[in-house]
């Protein structure tokens, strides 16, 4: 993958990068949709990553290449555009430029050709991918000295207002940010996180991902629409955010919230409570405990936040009967991922368990894979 960015690069502009830079996917272990409610999340890094081969320009221009668009270079003249101005996957890469001058660094012009294998529109943060990866080499390209947060921060800020989608920090501090071997441990308020050691292969357990290859737009609305929820109950519980309503305040905060919002409060205090709940059991060298927390993150998905979607719900449902310790599906909803925690001698039971109850039920065959956390953002060439 680093040689298809060069090859990129050099079909592109027909000369060789300064240097090539990767940023991962993620998975994410349990904390969903916690991360606008300024709550905790657990991600890991996929193996799966975005690669960009870069060269620095002497004029403003930007010109973007992807290895699995559709040929052409996008010429960008960042000086003056707004956001919104620039379409399709190359609004990422754009957003980074302009969220880097809006926030005062001095950033010129690139030439960037991008190889990715992350799948796109599967809940595995395809998009921060992108984001990251345009971070760090523009980072190290023009010495701008940022720290794996602060560019994160940068991709947050260019998918929130130069692509207009509302997300979290989790995607982009996770593919920014997450160490081999680790799941990150973060507070989403404060940015403070911790890595976990995570090596679950050791104790004879895999994470078997599911990609339903049901394609979710974050962009539809219904994301916005639930995070202004949980903006409208913590201003009328009278709390900067939901993640300070206690577990123990869950019952007397219900009642003060109108029918609707209620189970948007009641996700996001319990799924805070899993992520506590799954670090400790990590912490005290347990992971065995992660499976019936991850069903119950799944229920609550499902049944309070109302993100999940039949494949899903089947994925999940056909993996625990089939012997998993626990699943539950990822990332903004209706569609994308699942992940399962599965005994590894048990893998290829609950995979063909899962093809199987997709074909039975008509769908399309579901992309399964094994996920061992790697690395987060790094330079690779
Ligand atoms: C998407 C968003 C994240 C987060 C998740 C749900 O991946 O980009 O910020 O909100 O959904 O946990």
């Amino acid at each position: 993958m680093t040689t298809d960015a060069a090859a990129a690069f050099a079909a592109a502009f027909g000369d060789t990068p300064d240097g090539v830079w990767a940023a991962p996917g993620r998975i994410n272990l349990i904390g969903e949709h916690t991360d606008y409610n300024e709550g905790y999340v657990l991600p890991a890094a996929l193996p799966h990553a975005t690669r960009v081969a870069a060269r620095r320009r002497p004029d403003g221009v930007v010109r973007l290449y992807s290895a699995q668009g559709d040929g052409q270079v996008t010429s960008v003249v960042l000086d003056g555009r707004a956001p919104g101005s620039v379409p399709g996957w190359a609004a990422y890469p754009a957003g980074v430029f302009w969220a880097l001058a809006e926030a005062g660094h001095a950033v010129g012009g690139a030439d960037l050709a991008f190889s990715s294998d992350v799948p796109t529109g599967a809940g595995l943060s395809s998009s921060a991918a992108l984001e990251c990866a345009t971070a760090i080499a523009l980072d190290e390209l023009y010495g701008l000295g940022l720290d794996a947060p602060g560019r994160a921060l940068i991709a947050q800020r260019a998918e929130n207002a130069f692509v207009g989608v509302p997300c979290g920090a989790l995607d982009q501090m996770a593919s920014s940010c997450c160490v081999e071997g680790h799941a990150f441990f973060l507070d989403t308020r404060t940015l403070i996180g911790r890595q976990v050691p995570l090596d679950l292969p050791a104790v004879g357990l895999t994470l078997l991902v599911v990609d339903t290859r049901v394609k979710h737009d974050l962009g539809d609305g219904a994301y916005a629409g639930l995070r202004a929820g949980c903006e409208r109950a913590a201003e009328l519980l009278g709390v900067p955010a939901l993640r300070d309503v206690a577990a123990e305040e869950l019952a007397a905060a219900e009642e003060k919230l109108p029918a609707d919002l209620r189970p948007l409060l009641r996700h996001v205090v319990t799924e805070d409570q899993r992520v506590l709940d799954t670090v400790a059991a990590l912490d005290a060298g347990d992971p065995r405990a992660l499976g019936p927390i991850l069903t119950a993150g799944h229920a609550s998905l499902r049944d309070d936040y109302r993100i999940s979607c039949p494949e899903t719900d089947l994925a999940v449902a056909t993996a625990n009967a089939a012997g998993a310790l626990g699943a539950r599906m990822m990332g903004g909803g209706f569609g994308g991922s699942v992940l399962a925690l599965v005994d590894s001698d048990r893998l290829e039971a609950v995979e063909s368990a899962v093809h199987a109850a997709f074909a039975e039920a008509g769908y399309g065959a579901p992309h399964t894979f094994t996920a061992t956390p790697a690395q987060g953002a790094h330079r690779v060439g």
